[in-house]
Parts: C-alpha cells; sequence; structure tokens
C-alpha cells in the first residue's frame, strides 16, 4: 500500500543528510584514532599531556584528538594514566585548603562521593541531549529509534547505579558530618548546575519549581557569594538557552503519530482520531463496569458498594476528562497527544509501534529513577542531619521530599498507565496494516 509507506516513512522520517554526515564523521574519527594511535606509535609517538598535538591528530572537524602528541623515545606508548587523567582527577579532592592531607577520612568522602555524582550527572546529560537533538527534527527515522532508547537506557543505568551511591554517603553519621559541616555554609547541592540543567533539559518549568523561601529563587542561588555570576549560574544560563526540551522533543515527534492511520496534516484528522478515543473510551467504560461489579460483590456494607461504585464512576469520568483537555491545556493538541501516548500503548505489538512504545517506557523509567533519586537523597539527608535546615537555606528533607513527590514532567505518559484496559478488549482498528513492515 503505497500510501501507507509514504505516510510511515513522513512519520518516523529518513535520517537527513546532516546526520547521515554525522553519523559517518563519528565513525571516522574513531577509525582515524585508531589509524593515528597505531600509525604514530609504529613511528615512536605517544600520548603527552601538554604537547601540541601533531597537525595529522587532528578530527575531521579540526579538533586535536585526545592528546596524540610527538615525544623522542621510541618505546614510549599510550598509557593508562595519561588517558585516564588520574593524576589530575585524583588530586581534587583536597576541599578548601586544596590539601587532602588536612582533611579527614569523612570529608573526603563527602567530597568524592559528591564528585562522582557530578560525573554521573554529565553523562546523563550527554544521553539526554542525544535523545532531545534526535527527536526535535522534521523527520526521525524508525531506525534511529532504537538509538534514542539506547541513550534513554543509558541514562537510566547510570542513575540506577548512582541511586546506590546514597548507601555510602549513609556510612558519615550525624556527628562525623558536624564536625565539618560549618566550612559548607552557605554551599549547598541546590548549587549543583547540572542538576538544574538536568531537570531543564528534561522539561521542568521554572514555574513549576518548589519556592526555597529565599528571595532570588533558583538562578539567585547560583551566584557566588558577593558576586553577580558564577560557572554554575553560566552553565544553567546556557541550559536555559538550549531549548527544546526533551518533553518538547518527544511531543514534536509524538504529534506526528498516525492515529488508526490518521495523520495530523489530513483535513479530516481531528474527526478521525475523536472517534477512535470514543471507540476507546467506550471499551475502557466496559472493562470499568466489570470491574466495579466484581468489587462491589465483596462490599460489607451497601454504603460500600455505593462508595465502590461511585469511585469507579469518578474514574470514568476522569478518563473522559482527560481526553477533552481545554483550550488553556492545549484543546485538541494536548488530546491528540494523549491520544498518540495511548494509541502506542494499546497497539504496540504491531510492528511500526514497537519501538516508540520503547521511546515512551524508557522515558517513564528514566523519571522513575529521578524521582528515586530524590527520594533517596532526602532519606539519606534525614538519616544523617534528621529535619533541620539546610546549608543553603532550605527546609531541608521537607523541601527535599517536596520535590520528589512534585516534580513530574511525563505526567500524561503516567497517567496513561491508569487508563489503559486488556489488549482484548482494546477496540479493533480500521487500518492496522498501515503499522505493518510489509508496507515501510
Ligand atoms: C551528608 C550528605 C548530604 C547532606 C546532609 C545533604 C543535604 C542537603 C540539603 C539539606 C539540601 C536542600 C538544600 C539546602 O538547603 O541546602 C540538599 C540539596 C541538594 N543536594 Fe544534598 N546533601 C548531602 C549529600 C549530597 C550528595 C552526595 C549529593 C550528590 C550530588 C547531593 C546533591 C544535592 C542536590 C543536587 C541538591 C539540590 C536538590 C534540589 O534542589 O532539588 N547532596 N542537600
Amino acid at each position: 500500500m503505497p500510501g501507507a509507506l509514504q505516510s510511515a516513512h513522513r512519520w518516523q522520517g529518513r535520517p537527513g543528510p546532516e546526520r547521515r554526515e554525522k553519523a559517518a564523521a563519528g565513525a571516522g574519527v574513531t577509525r582515524l584514532m585508531r589509524l593515528n594511535s597505531l600509525f604514530l606509535k609504529d613511528l615512536g609517538f605517544c600520548l603527552q599531556p601538554g604537547s601540541e598535538p601533531l597537525p595529522s591528530a587532528r578530527g575531521r572537524f579540526g579538533a586535536p584528538l585526545p592528546i596524540l602528541t610527538a615525544v623522542t623515545s621510541p618505546n614510549l606508548a599510550i598509557s593508562y594514566w595519561d588517558y585516564i587523567r588520574t593524576e589530575e582527577l585524583l588530586a581534587l579532592q583536597g576541599g578548601i585548603p586544596r590539601d587532602e592531607r588536612q582533611l579527614g577520612n569523612d570529608e573526603v568522602l563527602f567530597i568524592t562521593v559528591h564528585q562522582v555524582f557530578e560525573l554521573w550527572f554529565k553523562l546523563v546529560l550527554r544521553e539526554l541531549r542525544t535523545a532531545r537533538d534526535l527527536f526535535h527534527s522534521e523527520r526521525v527515522a524508525e531506525q534511529e529509534l532504537s538509538g534514542a532508547v539506547r541513550s534513554l537506557k543509558r541514562a537510566c543505568s547510570v542513575l540506577r547505579v548512582a541511586n546506590q551511591h546514597w548507601e555510602v554517603m549513609e556510612t558519615l553519621t550525624t556527628r562525623e558530618f558536624l564536625a565539618f559541616r560549618d566550612k559548607l555554609f552557605p554551599a549547598s547541592g541546590f548549587q549543583s548546575a547540572q542538576l538544574r540543567q538536568i531537570e531543564i533539559l528534561f522539561g521542568l518549568p521554572m514555574e513549576e519549581r518548589i519556592p526555597l523561601g529565599l528571595e532570588g529563587g533558583y538562578l539567585a542561588a547560583l551566584k557566588s557569594p558577593g558576586a553577580g555570576s558564577s560557572p554554575a549560574l553560566a552553565h544553567v544560563e546556557a541550559q536555559l538557552a538550549d531549548m527544546p526540551t526533551l518533553k518538547t522533543a518527544i511531543e514534536e515527534w509524538l504529534f506526528r503519530t498516525p492515529i488508526d492511520g490518521s495523520d495530523p496534516r489530513a483535513a479530516d484528522d481531528e474527526r478521525r482520531v475523536r472517534a477512535f478515543l470514543e471507540a476507546y473510551l467506550e471499551a475502557h467504560a466496559r472493562e470499568v463496569d466489570a470491574t466495579a461489579v466484581h468489587t462491589a460483590s465483596i462490599a460489607r456494607t451497601p454504603e460500600d458498594g455505593a462508595r465502590i461504585r461511585e469511585r469507579y464512576e469518578a474514574e470514568k469520568r476522569s478518563v473522559r476528562a482527560f481526553f477533552a483537555p481545554a483550550s488553556e491545556e492545549g484543546g485538541f493538541r494536548t488530546a491528540r497527544l494523549r491520544a498518540a501516548m495511548l494509541f502506542i500503548e494499546t497497539y504496540r505489538e504491531l510492528p511500526l509501534l514497537a519501538w516508540p512504545r520503547e521511546v515512551l517506557d524508557a522515558l517513564v523509567e528514566l523519571e522513575q529513577f529521578l524521582v528515586i533519586f530524590r527520594q533517596r537523597h532526602a532519606r539519606m539527608v534525614e538519616r544523617v542531619i534528621g529535619r533541620r535546615t539546610g546549608t543553603g537555606g532550605s527546609a531541608g528533607v521537607d523541601y527535599l521530599d517536596a520535590t520528589a513527590l512534585k516534580y513530574r514532567i511525563f505526567r500524561d505518559l503516567w497517567a496513561i498507565r491508569t487508563l489503559q484496559i486488556r489488549r482484548a478488549a482494546a477496540p479493533a482498528l480500521a487500518r492496522p496494516e498501515f503499522y505493518d513492515f510489509r508496507n515501510s
């Protein structure tokens, strides 16, 4: 079916020349590095920090390849410490005196755990940017969706591991922490530019942030004491300018989802999407009614039975309202986005929906890890300092718990979980063949 074939490709798209160029360049740089390293090694070149890179040791875009430089000894080769920069890395735990020998183990632990988290944040940011760039494109090729899922899944793995690090921090007792805590005022994790960047890139809007209870809010908290600016503030401002957010990019892509074969550019798209939703809502209501009868049968009193039935009625009303957002909420555009999420989740077995469904699932998983990060941090803080005011001046644990509860970006993706029904109960599609690989 050529029509379906073309539409499906318009939806998922083909890699543009620019993206093919980037992929080829990435592979090229890797190959060039390998070749350079073999070639230069043979000629007696090695890694040496601080020397000028050889003209030949430049990537395709003119950037110097990592520290490949000429030295005189023929026996020297690339070393672990030069590549990983272990000397520099291990010299970074000296705290305010810049000298680790002046610090106790507890403080070095405190600094190191923060640094490890910052490194993990860095990797998460890179993967989020890659995924965002991919979705922020006129066309997203099917074969690229697996790459986006890999990025999101890698960010999940990083956060899963990072979340276990709280356990290391919890080895610090209250008294051990109090021994050096006063030195830290008014510094605070609040000033972690990278966590703010992750939140911004993920899609947390400024107006949804929980008030700090301090003048000036988040951006002011990032300024160096007595100064107007700071590297942290500059990073966060750069992130604010680097739009769109991952959420917006995902929505741009999701909006193009053909729903039961209907393309958003078709003149009758709204009518067809609403018809699909109506059929789904009816199927949903049948499922809810059946469950309500079953649950009401276990009620011990007529009052309980009435309460249970009312709960199910309210569930049906809220599902209808979810697909009829007011114009302030985005009207039909929002309804279509929600319908697309529902459609992908419900008919995920259809070949062309398999990867989109993995994307949606990876986003939920990633958000779950961010929530767990906040909750674990809050519990660790409660264990170490109780409920006292934070060094940054916030309400401490109360503030942290509120962020864990309220900061949700992909709310609609979570909401879809509430209203999904059994596959067998879902309405039959008018054009299931539209989503078949045979037509792509
Ligand atoms: C003994 C260890 C720790 C204690 C007692 C602690 C305490 C706190 C408190 C009370 C806050 C609220 C802001 C304030 O008023 O200061 C906070 C925020 C924060 N902390 Fe920690 N923290 C600890 C370790 C860590 C570690 C290891 C990280 C790793 C990066 C971290 C990252 C953050 C971040 C990113 C925030 C800002 C959270 C937000 O605004 O949503 N903290 N911390």
